[in-house]
């Protein structure tokens, strides 16, 4: 039962990063390239020709960095692996100090009491891989299998939650399709939709070897983005309308919850997204299901925006229009309050999984001030407007085991280099000083009052509000 002025006590509150976007030290100690070090490093690929080969220096600065994690009370941290620091080829020899780097990661959370999420892949594809096709060669499943084996080796006796693949919306669309990030193909929807099917087999063997070797119980789940859309009123015809877009797998792209969805829950791809690719559909066998389909403990999603729609005159989807002047991020992004709201409750009754928001936030401009702290006074107001709605869904019997903000510092944004600031923490990229924004001190009070501070009638005293044990899960969710 969700408390009607807190969160549920278990519920975990963490905050997320990834290898390439934060860690530097791109050829540091034996690590491989990927495609992001090779996409980067190409002239007019990202803004202003920036790159991730310094980022945030967490590689060098992890000890700071889990310091900083500790004065926010983050309960759990969602960090991604590597594949070519760990193996610099992407299979074969393991590069031990790159494995080790991650050792001392997870043991530094551990003994700061905050629990390690690890994601296996958010987007730094070997590059060596890549030269052998990447994700279009048919044996890059087993390759990702082979990764996870070593990883699960290696950190499983303390690591339990696992996050396969992040977002194959976007490394296969905008990495295949526009090539707008890594390895920045371009090609024709019908390959790019083979290469899909081959992340997902990778989902799917990842999830097998994970189960078959980890030495202590693991709680599996995967971080898909996909398309949220919300009622511009609540209206029954518009609430149908926004479900039926986010029901929808359009044609001629890769922006969708069900073709990605359905494969890994349901065990097959959805009829009417076969109808709208057609003959770009890719080539599969009904027996791939059997390996993509496996049991998941959560449905993750990355969910930052939704479209405003409304139903037309015989209830089809349509693209509500917003004011002038309707509050947006500073990616363009807009502040949509019920995003949370419609993306769990869709997600959660089409999978039946426990819901975890693997990512949530948005990026400002933010900057030190004169007085020496950063004031993002629209982080907290977004994030507090975001997490009622998450609550509301809740509420409404959305089972929601945990929030995971993004991001926990500012990072390399990938095409869009160093532009925009998504963290709790302020990064100097030029001297690397950290400074905790006002956001951080905030989202540190919502974990100490388990959310009970967004609700202004709530007492301390409520007993929904005592602090949460920094290292639980719900029953589902925690370690074994
Ligand atoms: C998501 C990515 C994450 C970050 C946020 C802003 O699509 O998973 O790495 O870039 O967007």
């Amino acid at each position: 039962m969700t408390p009607p002025d807190s969160f549920p006590p278990g519920f975990v509150w963490g905050a997320a990063a990834a290898s390439y976007q934060i860690e530097g030290a791109w050829d540091a100690d034996g690590k491989g390239a990927s495609v992001w070090d090779m996409l980067a490093h190409q002239k007019g690929r990202v803004w202003e020709g920036h790159t991730g080969d310094v980022a945030c220096d967490h590689y060098r600065r992890h000890r700071e960095d889990v310091g900083l994690m500790s004065k926010i009370g983050l309960q759990a941290y969602r960090l991604s692996v590597s594949w070519p620091r760990v193996l610099p080829e992407g299979v074969g020899a393991v590069n031990e100090a790159g494995l080790g780097f991650y050792d001392r990661l997870v043991d530094e959370l551990l003994a700061a009491k905050i629990t390690p999420w690890v994601t296996l892949f958010h987007w730094d594809f070997p590059y060596e891989l890549f030269l052998r096709g990447g994700w279009l060669n048919p044996d890059s499943a087993k390759w990702f299998s082979e990764y996870t084996a070593v990883v699960v080796d290696r950190l499983s006796d303390r690591v339990s939650h696992w996050i396969t693949l992040n977002e194959p919306q976007c490394f296969i669309g905008l990495g295949h399709l526009t090539g707008e990030h890594a390895p920045g193909l371009k090609l024709g929807l019908r390959e790019v939709l083979q290469a899909g099917h081959h992340a997902l087999l990778a989902h799917g063997l990842s999830v097998q070897t994970i189960r078959a070797r980890a030495k202590t119980s693991p709680i599996i789940g995967w971080a898909p983005v996909g398309s949220v859309h919300y009622p511009i009123t609540p209206t029954p015809e518009n609430i149908a309308a926004a479900y039926s877009g986010m029901d929808s797998v359009w044609p001629e792209n890769c922006w969708n919850n069900r073709w990605w969805g359905d494969a890994p829950v349901l065990g097959s791809y959805p009829e009417q997204g076969l109808r709208a690719y057609g003959a770009d559909a890719p080539r599969f066998r009904d027996s791939d299901f059997d390996i993509i389909k496996q049991p998941l403990d959560f449905y993750g999603c990355n969910i930052y925006s939704a479209t405003p729609t409304q139903a037309g005159p015989n209830g089809e989807v349509r693209v509500a229009p917003l004011p002038a002047g309707f509050p947006h991020t500073h990616f363009l992004w807009k502040r949509t309050d019920d995003a949370l709201y419609w993306g769990a409750k869709f997600l959660h009754e089409r999978y039946k999984l426990p819901i975890v928001v693997t990512e949530n936030g948005l990026s400002l401009n933010d900057w030190v001030c004169r007085d020496g702290a950063v004031h993002d006074p629209q982080r907290i107001d977004f994030l507090h407007r975001y997490l009622l709605g998450l609550h509301r869904a809740m509420r409404d019997g959305v089972d929601v085991r945990g929030y995971f903000h993004w991001s926990i510092m500012d990072n390399f944004e990938w095409a869009e280099g160093y532009k925009h600031r998504f963290g709790l923490i302020h990064v100097d990229y030029e001297t690397q000083a950290r400074t905790l924004k006002d956001s951080a001190l905030w989202y540190r009070d919502v974990i100490r009052s388990h959310g009970a501070n967004l609700f202004p009638s709530a007492t301390p005293s409520s007993p929904t509000s005592a602090p949460a044990s920094r290292n639980a899960g719900s029953p589902a969710l925690a370690a074994t």
